[in-house]
C-alpha cells in the first residue's frame, strides 16, 4: 500500500473496529480463573494431515495459523463426541492381551480434542492464558491454526499465552489438541488424555505470572521468620506501568499478620521480579496433626485500582533430617509412615475427580499414613492442597531423569508450582535409575539438585536409588538424604559406611494380596491375604516395616502401595491387568495389609482386627489359619464364647492362631494389663438375599464435579454383609447425577468400567456417581441382582455456586481466509483463477476486509474486486438445508459457487446478505465480486458463516 494511503487504512480500520480504540487502554478488570472443563469435542484416533502438494499449498502450509487437518481453524468435527473433562480415554475401553502389561492391557494410542472458544469484545486488551493441568501424554496444541505449544510429560502443567492469536466477538477462537499416548514415561498405567483439569485465565496485561509468588517461610532463627516473598509480573501490554505489589498475609483465623508493599515498573513486554520480604514472628506452626496454614494475597495495584491478584496456602514448619535419628517436624521426632501412590482409581482411570482424591486420603489418614510419596511424578495442585490441609508430609518427585533444558523445565515446573506447600517435606529427583552408581549419575544429579536449590532451599533433595550406593562416585554424593528401593540387606553397611549422611527408604515391601481372598490359587492368579507373598526384591509387609522401625538412623518407610493400580500385576501378567501389592485395592477398600499398617501405625487408640472372614462353608473341621492384628499388649481369641487361646501381641509379626472351623462367631478381645481395650468379631453369614448401597457422603455438591464413592454390599437375612457374595449388578441412576465408573477391586477382572454392570468381588464394589452441572434436588440409584431384593438410595444433590466457568461455546463454521484481486475498473472475471505460483499480486486476507479503492492513476484504479475462498463444508451443513451468511458486505456484490452465480447484492450501502447453500460435499470455490460505490470503501467487511438452516 502507498504510504500516502497508509493513514486513511488505519483510520478505517479503526472506525470499522471501535474496541480497536481502546485497545491500548490497560484493562481494569482483576483475575478471572475459569474452568475450562466443559464443553469439549473428541475423536479416538489419529487425524492425518492432509499431503502437503503443490506450490500454494507447499507456501501456505508454513504460515501463521494455516496448520491444516484437525489442528486448522476449520474443520469438520461435527461427529466427534462432545464431553467433558477430566478424561481418560484409556480407560473406556476394552482389555486388550495384545496391548501392554505395563499399561494394564488398555490400548492407548492418538486421540485429538477441539473446542470453540468465544471472547467477547469487552475482554480485548486482558492477557488470555490457557492452562492444562497435566495431558496423557505428548500433546501438541493449536490456537486458531497456530502451534502454540508442545508438552512432552504426562505429568506437568502447562501454560500457554494466547493473548496474541485471539479473536473477539462472534469469530471465534478455535483450540485443537493432539494427544499421543502412544508414548509412555512410565510402566505402569498411565491414562489417555486430558485427565486433569484445564483452566482460562484473564488478566490484566500487567499481571503477576502463573506460579510467580515464591513464599516459602524459611526460620531466621528463634522461632522468628520470614516470608520472602518474590513476586514475578509480567507486562504483555502496550505501554510501560508504574506499580504498586501489596502483600497481605493472614493466620489461620483469618487475621491480617503482616503486609508490605513496593512499587514497580514493569516494561513492555518484559519480567519484572519484585521483592518483598515479611518477618512473622512465633506463627502457629504447622504439622500433621494440627495444619495451620495461611494465605499469602498479593495484589498488583495500577493508579489505585487492583489490576491483579492471587493468594496462596503455605505453612511455618521445621523439617530435619538427622542421620542419626531420622526426620523431625518441628524439632519432633517423627517416624515416616509412608505409602507411595500412582494416580489411578477404579472406573476412572487417570481422570480422578478432586472429591475422590479426598476419598483417598482420608482412606490413608485413617490407616495411619503420614507420608506420601506421588510415585513417580508430581501430583495435581488440588492434591498437594489435600496434603496441606488433611495433614501428611510428602516426596514430591520429577518424572523425566534428565538435565538437558527441555527436560529440567519439567523439573523446575515443579519446583515452582509447589514449594509453597507446607506438606512437601523431600524433592526426589529421579526413582532407580541405572547410571545411579556412575559418575555420569552423579554429574546429571548434581545438575538437577543444584536446579532445585535455585528455586528452593529449604527442603532437602532426594534420589530414590535401588542400587550403586558403594561406588566411589555416585549419585548419593549429589543429594542431602540417601533413598533407598528395597535394599534392606544394605541398609546397616550403607549407614555404616556413611554415618552422616540421612536415610530414608524411599520405598519398600512389595508384597502381594488379593483383597478378600484367604487361598492362593496360582492358577487363577489369586493371591491369600497373609502377608506371606512378596517380589523377589521386596519384603513382606511385616519384615519391612520391621526392618524399618527397629532402625532409629531410618527415618522411614513409603509401602509400594497404598492403592492397587492398573498395569504391573506382578506376579502375573494376562489375564490379571491390574496390581496385587496395594494396601488397599483399587477402590480404596481394605485388605489384610491396611489391618496390619493400621496396629502399626496408629498408637493413640487401641485396635483389633481379625483375618479371615468367617464364611468357609465346606471346611467344617478344617484348620483354618487366623491372624489377629493389635496395637494392645494381649489378644484373646474365642469361637462361639469359647476361648481359643491368648497371646502377647507381636507388634511386628501380628499373632496367629490355628482354629478347626465351626461356623459361628470368632471374636478377638485386646487387652492392655487386665483391661479389655477393643473388641472385634467376624460372624458366619447366611446365603446374601439383598443388595446394599452404602454412600461415602451425605450429599453431593450440585457443580458437575463433586463425586462420591458408593460401596455396594451383598446382605444376608440378619442384615450382614456376606463377604464371599458375588452377584452380577445392575444399575440404574436418575436425577441430578450420573455414573462415571466402578470397580471391584479384582485385578483379574475384566468388566467394562463404565457401563451400568458390575459383579461384586469377595462381597464388594464400587460405583462412583458425580452430580450434573447446576444440579439440585437428588439422585437416585437402584442396584439390582438377580434372585435378591433390590437397593435403592437417594442421595441428596446441593444446589451450589458453580465453580466460574467458561460456558461451552456454540459451533459457528466461519469462512476466514480469502484472497483479493487487485481493484480493477471494469467487473472482473468472476471465475478468474490466481495462479498457484503467483504469491503477490493478490492480497490476502481474513474477514473483516475493508478495502479503499486506489486513487485513479495509481495502480489500475477503480473499485471492483474479486474475492476467492474454498471450503469443505461440515456434514451437517452439506446437505442443502444449510445458508451463506455474509454478515456484511459493503459495495454490490455477486457471489459464485462452484462456478455457478448462486447470488447477488444490488445495492451499495452495507448489508448482509444470505444465501441457500446449496448440497454438495468436498472442497466447493466461493468467488465473491465486490463492486465500490466511486471512492467509497467497499468489500466483505463481516464474517462470513455457514449456518445450518436455509432461507425457506
Ligand atoms: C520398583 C519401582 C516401582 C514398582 C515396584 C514394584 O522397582 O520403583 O515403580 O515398579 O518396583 O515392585
Amino acid at each position: 500500500m502507498a504510504p500516502s494511503r497508509l493513514w486513511q487504512y488505519w483510520l478505517l480500520l479503526l472506525l470499522s473496529f471501535p474496541s480497536l480504540v481502546v485497545a491500548d487502554v490497560v484493562a481494569e478488570s482483576a483475575r478471572e480463573r475459569l474452568s475450562l472443563n466443559r464443553g469439549w469435542l473428541f475423536h479416538l484416533g489419529d487425524v492425518p494431515f492432509p499431503e502437503i502438494k503443490g506450490h500454494g499449498a507447499s507456501y501456505n502450509n508454513a504460515k501463521a495459523g494455516n496448520a491444516g487437518g484437525a489442528a486448522a481453524l476449520e474443520y469438520d468435527d461435527s461427529h466427534w463426541r462432545k464431553l467433558d473433562l477430566p478424561h481418560d480415554w484409556a480407560v473406556e475401553g476394552p482389555f486388550d492381551p495384545n496391548a501392554n502389561v505395563s499399561q494394564g492391557y488398555r490400548p492407548r494410542g492418538i486421540g485429538w480434542y477441539r473446542r470453540y472458544l468465544r471472547v467477547e469484545d469487552a475482554d480485548r486488551g486482558r492477557h488470555f492464558e490457557l492452562q492444562f493441568d497435566a495431558i496423557a501424554t505428548h500433546s501438541t496444541l493449536w490456537v486458531n491454526g497456530n502451534p502454540v505449544h508442545r508438552n512432552w510429560s504426562g505429568y506437568n502443567a502447562s501454560y500457554i499465552d494466547i493473548t496474541p492469536y485471539l479473536r473477539y466477538g462472534d469469530a471465534l477462537n478455535t483450540i485443537a489438541i493432539r494427544v499421543d499416548a502412544e508414548q509412555m514415561e512410565g510402566w505402569w498405567y498411565e491414562g489417555a488424555g486430558i485427565y486433569r483439569h484445564a483452566w482460562l485465565v484473564k488478566r490484566s496485561p500487567v499481571h503477576i505470572v502463573t506460579d510467580g509468588v515464591h513464599a516459602t517461610p524459611r526460620e531466621r532463627g528463634n522461632n522468628r521468620w520470614e516470608i520472602p516473598v518474590d513476586v514475578s509480573l509480567y507486562n504483555s501490554g502496550k505501554q510501560p506501568a508504574e506499580v504498586t505489589v501489596r502483600v497481605d498475609v493472614f493466620d489461620p483465623q483469618g487475621k491480617k499478620v503482616a503486609s508490605k508493599k513496593a512499587a514497580a515498573q514493569v516494561d513492555v513486554l518484559a519480567h519484572q521480579q519484585v521483592d518483598l520480604p515479611v518477618r512473622i514472628n512465633h506463627p502457629q506452626l504447622w504439622s500433621i496433626d494440627n495444619t495451620a496454614l495461611y494465605r499469602v494475597h498479593t495484589r498488583v495495584e495500577l493508579e489505585g485500582k487492583v489490576i491483579d491478584e492471587t493468594s496462596l496456602h503455605t505453612g511455618f514448619r521445621r523439617i530435619r533430617f538427622d542421620a542419626q535419628r531420622g526426620f523431625f517436624l518441628n524439632d519432633q521426632h517423627v517416624k515416616l509412615q509412608g505409602v507411595c501412590i500412582h494416580q489411578d482409581h477404579a472406573g476412572v482411570g487417570v481422570a480422578v475427580p478432586d472429591s475422590i482424591w479426598e476419598y483417598r486420603l482420608r482412606r490413608l489418614k485413617e490407616l495411619g499414613v503420614n507420608a506420601i510419596r506421588f510415585a513417580h511424578n508430581a501430583p495435581a495442585a488440588e492434591v498437594l492442597d489435600m496434603a496441606d490441609r488433611m495433614g501428611f508430609v510428602v516426596m514430591d518427585e520429577n518424572r523425566n531423569f534428565n538435565p538437558s533444558p527441555d527436560y529440567l523445565k519439567q523439573l523446575e515446573w515443579m519446583v515452582r508450582r509447589d514449594r509453597h506447600h507446607p506438606s512437601i517435606m523431600l524433592w526426589s529427583v529421579f526413582n532407580e535409575e541405572p547410571v545411579q552408581g556412575s559418575e555420569v549419575g552423579y554429574e546429571m544429579v548434581r545438575r538437577m539438585t543444584a536446579a532445585v536449590k535455585a528455586l528452593d532451599d529449604t527442603r532437602p533433595v532426594t534420589a530414590a536409588m535401588n542400587g550403586g550406593f558403594f561406588t566411589p562416585l555416585n549419585v548419593s554424593h549429589a543429594v542431602d538424604v540417601l533413598g533407598a528401593n528395597y535394599q534392606v540387606p544394605d541398609y546397616d553397611r550403607y549407614h555404616t559406611a556413611n554415618p552422616h549422611m540421612p536415610f530414608t527408604s524411599s520405598e519398600d515391601t512389595s508384597a502381594f494380596m488379593t483383597r478378600g481372598e484367604f487361598v492362593t490359587d496360582p492358577d487363577k492368579h489369586i493371591i491369600a491375604s497373609y502377608d506371606d507373598d512378596f517380589a523377589y526384591w521386596g519384603n513382606s509387609h511385616r519384615d519391612a516395616w520391621q526392618a524399618i522401625d527397629t532402625r532409629a538412623y531410618v527415618a522411614g518407610g513409603f509401602v509400594w502401595t497404598g492403592f492397587d493400580y492398573r498395569g504391573e500385576p506382578t506376579p502375573h501378567e494376562w489375564p490379571s491387568v491390574s496390581s496385587f501389592f496395594g494396601i488397599m485395592d483399587l477402590n480404596g477398600f481394605a485388605k489384610t495389609a491396611y489391618y496390619i499398617h493400621q496396629v502399626q501405625w496408629i498408637k493413640d487408640r487401641p485396635l483389633v482386627h481379625i483375618a479371615p472372614h468367617w464364611n468357609w462353608a465346606g471346611k467344617e473341621g478344617e484348620k483354618i489359619r487366623v491372624m489377629v492384628m493389635s496395637n494392645s499388649e494381649r489378644v484373646k481369641l474365642l469361637l462361639n464364647g469359647r476361648v481359643l487361646g491368648e497371646q502377647l501381641v507381636d507388634p511386628y509379626r501380628m499373632n496367629f492362631f490355628d482354629v478347626s472351623y465351626v461356623p459361628g462367631t470368632l471374636e478377638a478381645i485386646a487387652y492392655n494389663g487386665d483391661q479389655e481395650v477393643a473388641h472385634t468379631q467376624v460372624e458366619t453369614t447366611g446365603e446374601a438375599i439383598a443388595l446394599e448401597l452404602m454412600p461415602d457422603r451425605t450429599a453431593l455438591k450440585g457443580d458437575g464435579r463433586d463425586a462420591m464413592p458408593i460401596t455396594l454390599r451383598a446382605l444376608d437375612a440378619q442384615g450382614r454383609a456376606v463377604p464371599v457374595a458375588s452377584p452380577r449388578v445392575t444399575f440404574e441412576i436418575k436425577g441430578a447425577g450420573k455414573s462415571i465408573g466402578h470397580g471391584n477391586g479384582d485385578p483379574n477382572s475384566h468388566e467394562d468400567e463404565k457401563g451400568s454392570r458390575r459383579t461384586l468381588f469377595n462381597g464388594l464394589a464400587q460405583l462412583i456417581v458425580q452430580s450434573h452441572a447446576e444440579s439440585s434436588g437428588k439422585l437416585s440409584i437402584t442396584a439390582r441382582a438377580p434372585g435378591l431384593k433390590t437397593a435403592h438410595l437417594d442421595i441428596p444433590v446441593e444446589a451450589v455456586a458453580p465453580v466460574p466457568f467458561v460456558a461451552p461455546t456454540a459451533v459457528l463454521s466461519l469462512l476466514h481466509y480469502w484472497r483479493f484481486s487487485p481493484a480493477s475498473l471494469a467487473r472482473p472475471d468472476p471465475l478468474q483463477v490466481v495462479a498457484d505460483n503467483d504469491m503477490n499480486t493478490w492480497g490476502w486476507g481474513q474477514v473483516p476486509m475493508l478495502e479503499h479503492p486506489p486513487a485513479q492513476g495509481e495502480n489500475q484504479g477503480g473499485s471492483w474486486r474479486l474475492y476467492r475462498t474454498h471450503f469443505t463444508a461440515r456434514q451437517d451443513l452439506s446437505d442443502g438445508k444449510a445458508s451463506i451468511h455474509f454478515r456484511r458486505i459493503t459495495g454490490k456484490a455477486e457471489v459464485w459457487l462452484d462456478g455457478k452465480l448462486l447470488g447477488q447484492k444490488t445495492h451499495y450501502a452495507a448489508g448482509e446478505l444470505r444465501l441457500n447453500l446449496p448440497a454438495g460435499q468436498g472442497l466447493r470455490q466461493l468467488n465473491v465480486v465486490v463492486q465500490g460505490e466511486g471512492n467509497n470503501p467497499a468489500g466483505i467487511d463481516g464474517l462470513v458463516s455457514l449456518e445450518a438452516h436455509s432461507l425457506q
